[in-house]
């Protein structure tokens, strides 16, 4: 990929809030002031509503955008089923849910010539994609850029890179996410995925439920965690192509294919709230304990999924930052714990503060339902001897989507050779320390 277009990718916008309008126009003119759909939509383009939520949902939750294109959506021949590759969907019913830890290795490297749909690979999930709920946990590797256009109506899709840059070519225009960054493509938006590296790598979490927002902050006050201003949304940029495309559709699990004769990326000017957007989880405002002890993770928590239930998301996109530990009489790292929800962790780089070794960038690990898991021995015997000076913890980056239903696997995760075979064996050894009080 050229400068150039590292550069474009560059030019963005903030987003002052989720929810609020925004506005973009790649030809001074294009957006139509005052009315959504006029009798004619300026410079011969037509005029389009792109809805991500019902049009009764309440403001606070309701996501639209007006798209002023070249050519309608409409136009566009018949879909046909295409070959899924390693991608899968809900409901996962190939194999039992699994109660034990897991933990797998990177995927190995991919097949020349991969994109970034067919380097989708499928660790599995939860819910019911025609119910429009649950997620999925998916891992991408890739070696070459999409030629095609993609889209997904079947939920948002988060993109976590751990290796190489990619560059977003949107409806809405152009995104550039690095490792350390996070991608959101929302529901039925098309795009494209350029390379900036020879090889790249990462997470997906296909968000089948609820759009992410931001959590409330309740006694944090108005400031904090994720902050509004530092999503970035792109600025409008067209392609007006025309020839045939191929356009990729992932729809209630399967892939459609169709031959567009033009590229549907060609929106010259748009407006709403329904939008990607790019966040570098290096501006996250981590928030702590100054005392003693160190609040749930939840406290780390960038984006939530909610669910009728409040408080109770579909999904979270949690993040482990940078960060002081300054906790006096605590035991510091992630402490032994059971949790209705379920984590699957991801590694952008470094280390992980619990685990000595084992779980490495690329890499995951899933912790279902009440299964047991915590810091293995060697970190809880560092961590209780330790001396409590202030300490900070500035040598990994590393995530998890915690959801409220557990995650089945794919059948191609539970038998990965990049799945750890030995993985329970790092809380072996932890000794009895019990004795009577003398
Ligand atoms: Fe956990």
């Amino acid at each position: 990929m050229s400068g150039d277009a590292r550069k474009t990718a560059e030019a963005l916008t903030y987003l002052s809030g989720f929810g609020n309008e925004h506005s973009s126009e790649a030809v001074p003119g294009a957006l139509p002031i005052g009315r959504n759909s006029p009798q004619r939509a300026p410079l011969g383009l037509y005029a389009e509503q792109l809805s991500g939520s019902a049009f009764t949902e309440p403001r606070a939750h309701n996501r639209r955008s007006w798209l002023y294109r070249i050519r309608p959506s409409a136009a566009h021949p018949a879909f046909a089923r295409t070959d899924n590759g390693t991608l899968r969907t809900a409901p996962f019913t190939e194999t039992a849910p699994d109660p034990n830890r897991l933990r797998w290795n990177p995927l190995p490297e991919p097949e020349p010539g991969t994109d970034f749909v067919r380097g989708l690979w499928t660790l599995g999930g939860n819910g019911d994609v025609t119910q429009r709920s649950g997620m999925a946990v998916h891992l991408y590797h890739a070696n070459s850029s999409m030629e095609r256009v993609f889209s997904d109506a079947d939920g948002e899709l988060l993109i976590v890179p751990e290796r190489g840059g990619l560059l977003l070519r949107t409806e809405f225009g152009l995104l550039h996410a690095e490792p350390g960054h996070v991608a959101l493509i929302p529901r039925g938006v098309r795009f494209r995925v350029e390379l900036l590296d020879e090889s790249v790598r990462g997470y997906v979490c296909e968000n089948y439920g609820a759009p992410f927002e931001l959590p409330e902050l309740g006694p944090i006050g108005a400031n904090g965690l994720a902050n509004a201003r530092d999503f970035q949304a792109p600025v409008a940029a067209y392609e007006d192509v025309e020839g045939p495309v191929e356009v990729v559709n992932k729809f209630c699990g399967n892939l459609w294919t169709a031959t567009y004769g033009h590229s549907p990326l060609d929106v010259v000017a748009w407006h709403g709230s329904h939008l990607p957007y790019v966040y570098d989880l290096r501006r996250f405002n981590v928030i702590g304990s100054i005392s003693y002890d160190h609040p749930d993770p939840s406290i780390f928590t960038v984006l939530t999924s909610p669910t009728d239930t409040p408080g109770l998301a579909g999904v979270d996109f949690v993040v482990f930052a940078p960060r002081w530990l300054v906790g006096e009489d605590t035991f510091r790292p992630p402490y032994f714990h059971r949790n209705v929800m379920s984590e699957y962790m991801g590694l952008i780089e470094g280390a992980y503060d619990a685990k000595a070794e084992g779980f490495v960038p690329g890499g995951g690990s899933l912790h279902n339902m009440m299964s047991a898991h915590g810091p293995d021995r060697e970190t809880f015997d560092r961590a209780s001897a330790a001396e409590l000076r202030p300490q900070k913890v500035d040598d990994g980056l590393a995530f998890m989507f915690e959801t409220r239903w557990p995650v089945t696997l794919t059948a191609q995760a539970a038998r990965a050779e990049h799945l750890q075979r030995a993985y329970d064996d790092v809380w072996q050894g932890l000794e009895r320390h019990f004795g009577p009080l003398h």
